[in-house]
């Protein structure tokens, strides 16, 4: 063999060793990584796994872990429960101390890889989980399988920074099926994320069967076509369009998310985005119809009546049966571009104003966007009495409410937690006024914008403004300027959302999530000091093997 022959083959089997040891600086970055990459650990099928038997939530993540090392590797490793001398370890320990005393203790983790093998140690089951993939995302993607991989020595350290972090999903516009959901919820689980934020009802749709209200779901997830392009045109394809998920699918969605520690927050948008319950039940609109369910996108202006005792009445009965599927501690009720136009001539909703007082203070808090009134008006005081009473409502469950950021608008109710779109400024005020936030500004976290400037290198999406890779991962929630100490500890955390007028297939959806959901993951998850785009973008590719082995689907390009 000639020389140059020969340096190409020690190249190959050099690279081919390399691929197949474990690299640690991943996505998203742990808190401490202290890595000894002289000494390494072999893993092979002979390895096994052990975890306490009696612990049914440490049995499922150590079947999660040598599902995700036989898909990553190639490599069956064997369950070996309450084996001392295994040498992969996951180890529950009460007195396991957290990086941070902060609200996200539990999610703390170490991993230690030496000479006695692989210990994963926490707290809680979370925090093993959180381990578990950790170590799955550190393992070298083998294309045909390997015989063992190697991982360097290593003490990690980690625990996130927000304990909530987000990802919404929009099933109103367009239905995507429980299989796809469950889908979603992998590719959450595995960037770190554990809310997931289903947004369930829409003008274009209403996707949650309400059982005492058959009807609701039955007509009211169906619409008679869907707009083509830009909704201004109103051209359509003249083909009905629908689906809803039984309670049975929600219930098999939240045990789903449960099992990789996803809280599910179910999203009943109201009272504007209500065209489709107002299909069903016209008496429920100021003007009293005929509403058909939307067919093309934007704001609506008719809205359920907030002068109507009907209206609380139906809104308690889809909220307390809401409240039967899902368990999560916090019910998002909407609250966003609900316009007060009809509100404005309703006699039912004017008569409603004037037997609470509500007196019109408009000049306070007005600061506009798109399809809302802003400021202290009687009518979005109105609104904001409906809140309180759904506030009250599902405080009896033991609940709380999420708002979008207008719920600001006709001031806020007792416990209200404010999901800030529309910039960060609902959230600043909010946090001041001593309420929960979760940030979730449209110019940062609005992955159903394009991510590359050149439009036609991409699907067609909401075409406006670009929230790139490198844009969400610039986000920083926390602004020492706008927010005193007391205050930032209201910053409960951030959200991507992802709305799909524009997005209807599975392919599509995960094309405008990935790679951004990377970027967002160490918005959510790293410290401040930890975070560097330029070094995100070298840890990058090694994710993207891993995106692959899995089929999904992703932007190849990241600006
Ligand atoms: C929203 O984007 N309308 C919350
Ligand atoms: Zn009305």
């Amino acid at each position: 063999m000639k020389r140059t022959g020969l340096f190409f083959l020690v190249c190959a089997l050099t690279l081919t060793t390399m691929a197949q040891r474990a690299d640690y600086n991943i996505i998203p970055l742990p808190l401490e990584v202290k890595a000894d990459t002289t000494q390494t650990l072999r893993i092979t099928p002979a390895t096994g796994i052990a975890y306490d038997s009696g612990n049914a939530e440490a049995s499922r993540i150590a079947q999660f872990l040598q599902q995700w090392v036989k898909e990553t590797t190639g490599i069956q490793l064997r369950l070996t429960p309450d084996d001392k001398k295994a040498q992969v370890r996951l180890v529950l320990n009460a007195k396991f101390k957290a990086p941070e005393a902060s609200q996200t203790a539990a999610e703390a983790y170490t991993i230690s890889v030496g000479k006695k093998g692989v210990e994963l140690c926490a707290a809680e089951p979370v925090g093993l989980f959180r381990a578990a993939q950790t170590l799955r995302k550190s393992l070298p993607v083998v294309k045909d399988g390997a015989e063992a991989v190697e991982l360097p020595y290593v003490q990690i350290a980690d625990q996130p920074r927000f304990g909530y972090r987000g990802v919404l999903l929009d099933c109103g516009r367009h239905f995507f099926s429980v299989e796809f959901v469950k889908q979603f919820l992998d590719a959450m689980a595995l960037h770190g994320c554990n809310q997931f934020h289903w947004h369930l009802t829409e003008d274009q749709g209403w996707r949650f069967e309400v059982k005492s209200l058959p009807d609701l779901a039955k007509k009211g997830s169906v619409r008679e076509k869907t707009v083509i392009g830009p909704s201004r045109m109103r051209i359509y394809d003249n083909i009905p369009y629908g689906g809803f998920y039984t309670q049975e699918e929600c219930r098999d969605v939240v045990r789903y998310a449960a099992q990789r520690y996803i809280n599910v927050v179910p999203e009943i948008d109201m009272p504007g985005h209500m065209q489709s319950a107002l299909h069903v039940f016209p008496n429920l609109g100021c003007t009293g119809g005929p509403y058909p369910v939307a067919p093309y996108w934007g704001v609506m202006r008719e809205v359920l009546c907030g002068g109507n005792p009907e209206t609380l009445t139906f809104l308690k009965t889809v909220f307390g049966e809401l409240c039967d599927v899902f368990p999560s501690p916090y019910i998002h009720i909407g609250g966003d571009e609900c316009p007060k136009e009809r509100w404005q001539k309703c006699p039912k909703c004017q008569a409603k104003i004037k037997e609470l007082g509500l007196t019109d203070e408009s000049h306070i808090g007005s600061e506009g966007g798109r399809g809302s009134q802003d400021g202290r008006s009687a009518e979005n005081k109105l609104q904001t009495y409906i809140n309180h009473e759904i506030e009250q409502f599902l405080a009896s469950r033991g609940r709380s409410i999420i708002g979008w950021d207008e719920i600001l608008s006709g001031g806020l109710t007792e416990n209200a937690i404010v999901m800030s779109w529309r910039g960060t400024k609902g959230g600043v005020a909010a946090a001041k006024q001593k309420h929960r936030v979760i940030m979730s500004p449209n110019v940062y976290a609005y992955i159903d914008h394009p991510q590359l400037k050149d439009y036609g290198k991409q699907p067609r999406t909401t075409d406006s403004y670009i929230v790139s890779c490198s844009k969400m991962y610039s986000f920083e929630p926390i602004v020492p300027e706008e927010l005193a100490e007391d205050e930032q500890d209201y910053i409960m955390g951030v959200q991507a959302n992802l709305w799909t007028e524009q997005v209807a297939y599975p392919e599509h959806a995960f094309y405008q999530l990935l790679p951004r959901l990377a970027s967002m993951s160490e918005v959510q998850w790293c410290q401040p000091a930890r975070k560097d785009f330029e070094g995100f973008k070298t840890r990058l590719p090694w994710l993207k093997k891993l995106y692959d082995k899995l089929g999904y689907v992703y932007c190849n390009e990241v600006e």
